[in-house]
């Protein structure tokens, strides 16, 4: 996926000057100057030792798990707020803390990451292997993997603190919570406590609402992190990560503000960080200036988009390519008729798009879906943010959907035929 990014972003470029058929080494390429010190430090994966603005959140956490240390059960907690708000690095930054009373307290907590176990089957039974490491679970039944849990957690009397990290991923959320509040009703001894983290802010109201009260008997929200937050946690990050005087300070509150001004997500802004640093890297530039942060954005982006298309049903890559097709045309036509683009003319309208769709199925040789489908699909590129839409009002076309395309259409394009014709020729 990189060298496709790095020729989207940069199409005619040969770094340093190489010539077409020259091959590099590994050792050549270790020893390339570069201004990155620790790479590790700038990961999303890093967790830092201290974790500026959210103490609050964090003693919030500590004090309703401390009841764990004398031995009784601590209540469920619910962390939610939106991607990149610190919810994982502070929940496990607290992991980290209980884990040194571990000597002298029977509390123990376990992470588990709900996009990657995310049934019912899969949590327990990640949990049943961190809880008893040598015994080989596979093709257990629930029943048993359950009773394996429970009587490791009644013997040993165990405080267990379930960290259930974007539990909305979940197929069966609803007996999850369900069997892990009730296994306590059996338990004499230990006990098992839920903190449920989750980016979905109203996913929520979709609970049964028996496991909405047991899960969020307590919870908090993690806001999004302003400019001058975001300035500081990542001038932290590259003062560990970048070699001494590599980072314009300009740069950082020019990436701080983007994303500040975009979601407040300090994940994006690590991601920005880095890329910006490959950017300076592949220049073969001693520092990151305001140009590499802007050309990383848009490498960002890209990367963002990338990840998102290609998940996608192929029924929806070609609606999206649709889109993408007409509004390429129409930046050509605008252009050629009145120099420059109207705000209305930007917008599609849902019945061209549908008829682009139905060429491209053709093309493809996919058979097209009703215009029922078609609607179905344009509400899940928007939620996903590849378009956006709005309804027109009263006007010449009649009331209509007008549709926009969220990333250049250029790129778009070329991501989803690659896609495609990966698909088509497997
Ligand atoms: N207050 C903070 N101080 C330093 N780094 C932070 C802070 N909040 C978030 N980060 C960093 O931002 C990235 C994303 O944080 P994360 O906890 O994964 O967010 P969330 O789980 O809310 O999506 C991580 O690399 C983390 O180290
Ligand atoms: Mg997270």
């Amino acid at each position: 996926m990189g060298a496709t990014l790095l020729t989207l972003i940069f199409p005619n470029r040969n770094p340093r000057g190489a010539r077409e058929d020259y091959m590099p080494s590994f050792s050549e390429i270790l020893n390339r100057p570069t201004i990155f010190l620790d790479r590790n430090v700038l990961s999303p994966h890093y967790i830092p030792e201290t974790l500026p603005f959210r103490e609050k959140e964090i003693e919030w956490i500590m004090n309703g798990l401390s009841p764990a240390l004398r031995n009784e059960r601590p209540r469920n907690m619910f962390v939610y707020g939106k991607t990149g708000t610190g919810k994982t690095c502070s929940v496990k930054h607290v992991m980290g803390k209980l884990a040194q009373h571990k000597e002298n307290s029977n509390a123990h907590s376990c992470y588990v990451n709900c996009r990657m176990y995310n049934s019912r089957y899969r949590v327990i039974q990640k949990i049943t292997k961190e809880l008893l490491p040598s015994v080989d679970s596979m093709g257990f039944g629930l029943a048993l993997l359950y009773e394996k849990m429970m009587e490791e957690v009644r013997s040993s009397g165990r405080q267990l603190i379930v960290v259930l990290d974007e539990v909305d991923m979940v197929k069966d959320l609803d007996d999850l919570l369900y069997t892990l509040t009730r296994a306590n009703d059996e338990l004499q001894k230990g006990s098992i406590t839920l903190i449920g983290i989750s980016n979905k802010l109203s996913f929520k109201e979709q609970l049964d609402p028996r496991s909405r009260s047991s899960l969020c008997e307590n919870e908090t929200v993690f806001a999004p992190y302003t400019a001058t937050q975001l300035q500081a946690i990542i001038s932290q990050r590259a003062a560990m990560g970048f070699k001494p005087n590599s980072v314009d300070e300009s740069a950082i509150n020019l990436a701080a503000a983007i994303c500040a001004s975009e979601s407040g997500d300090a994940r994006y802004a690590l991601k920005l960080l880095i890329k910006a640093g490959e950017i300076a890297d592949y220049k073969g530039a001693s520092r990151i200036t305001d140009k590499e942060v802007d050309e990383a954005r848009r490498s960002v982006d890209i990367d963002v988009a990338f990840e998102a298309i290609s998940t996608l049903p192929d029924h929806q890559q070609l609606v999206l390519l649709s889109i993408a097709n007409l509004a390429l045309d129409k930046g050509k036509n605008t252009r050629l008729t009145t120099g420059k683009p109207e705000e209305e003319d930007s917008f599609l309208t849902s019945g061209e798009v549908y008829e682009e769709y139905c060429k491209n199925s053709r093309r493809h040789r996919k058979p097209r879906r009703s215009a029922r489908w078609y609607r179905e699909y344009l509400n899940e590129l928007e939620m996903l943010g590849l378009i956006t839409t709005i309804e027109s009002g009263h006007g010449m076309r009649g009331r209509t959907r007008l549709i926009r395309i969220g990333y250049p259409p250029s790129d778009v394009k070329k991501i989803i035929e690659q896609n495609l014709s990966i698909i088509e020729s497997a």
